[in-house]
């Protein structure tokens, strides 16, 4: 892997997979600026402690003026931008009848309309630098189509469908777009929601690799589609599951 130094904002930075994705990048040498509407202490000091280049942002990813701001802040620092990871989500496990049209579109906005408006703002940016790598964090549920998570489905599928069609809008341009799939990883949200009452077990069984995916299973796709010398690599949903869902 090669080691140019890129500046980078990841999404939902204050704890779980995106704590994990901004300490990863900070750890290749880029500059990461953490978005989140809590605090990102926790991500700061582990940075810091690293010896890594980090700046927190509090904002709220559905707000387009504060989203704008963001992109403004983080190019004001450090001069630049390069690599946008669409983290921030929510998957709360609502029965479909259940699903009020409040739920459906908490998680719409959050999941799919946050990507397409942090993407949009960064974009001018990322087209100045002629390079850059754009990754919207999805779930193997895509594939496997949970019944009492049809709206995160609808809306993870749907950033699948973004990142494609996105990917032909900006492959020539030095900007591949990919999503990554995770299965069910143990983060404390995860185990509060999808994973209580069992659902790690019933995952595991569920996997090739007979074992509880932590956020290090993750990270280590991050770097691939990060990586310098994968610019060839666009469209595509790396699925990092375990094996449970094999497309
Ligand atoms: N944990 C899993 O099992 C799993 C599996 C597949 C995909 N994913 C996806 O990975 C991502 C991270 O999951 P996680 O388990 O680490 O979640 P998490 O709850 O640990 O972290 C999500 C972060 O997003 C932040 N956030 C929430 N709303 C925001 C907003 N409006 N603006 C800015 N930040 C906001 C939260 O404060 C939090 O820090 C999500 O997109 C999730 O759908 C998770």
């Amino acid at each position: 892997m090669s080691s140019t130094s890129r500046v980078a904002v990841v999404t939902g930075a204050a704890r779980g997979l995106g704590q994990e994705f901004a300490v990863t990048l900070a750890g290749l040498g880029h500059r990461v600026a953490g978005w989140d509407v809590d605090s990102q202490a926790e991500t700061a000091a582990r940075i810091a402690a690293a010896g890594g280049e980090f700046r927190p942002v509090t904002v709220d990813v559905t707000d387009p003026v504060a989203v704008e701001a963001a992109v403004d802040e983080v190019v004001t620092a450090f001069g630049a931008l390069h690599i946008v990871v669409n983290n921030a989500g929510i998957y709360p496990p609502i029965a479909f009848e259940e699903t009020t049209v409040d739920d459906w579109r908490r998680v719409l906005r959050l999941n799919l309309e946050g990507p397409f408006l942090v993407t949009q703002a960064a974009l001018p940016h990322l087209r100045a630098a002629g390079w850059g790598r754009i990754v919207n964090i999805v779930s193997a549920v895509v594939f496997l189509g949970p019944p009492d998570l049809v709206a995160y489905t609808t809306s993870k599928a749907g950033l699948v469908g973004f990142t494609r069609a996105l990917a032909n809008a900006v492959g020539a341009e030095g900007i591949t777009v990919n999503a990554i799939s995770p299965g069910l990883v143990s983060t404390a949200t995860a185990a509060r929601t999808t994973g209580a009452g069992g659902g790690f077990e019933r995952v595991r069984a569920s996997q090739a690799v007979p074992r509880t995916e932590g956020p290090a299973d993750v990270v280590s796709t991050l770097r691939y589609v990060c990586d310098e010398g994968s610019g060839f690599l666009t469209g595509q949903t790396l699925n990092v599951d375990g094996g449970s869902a094999f497309r």
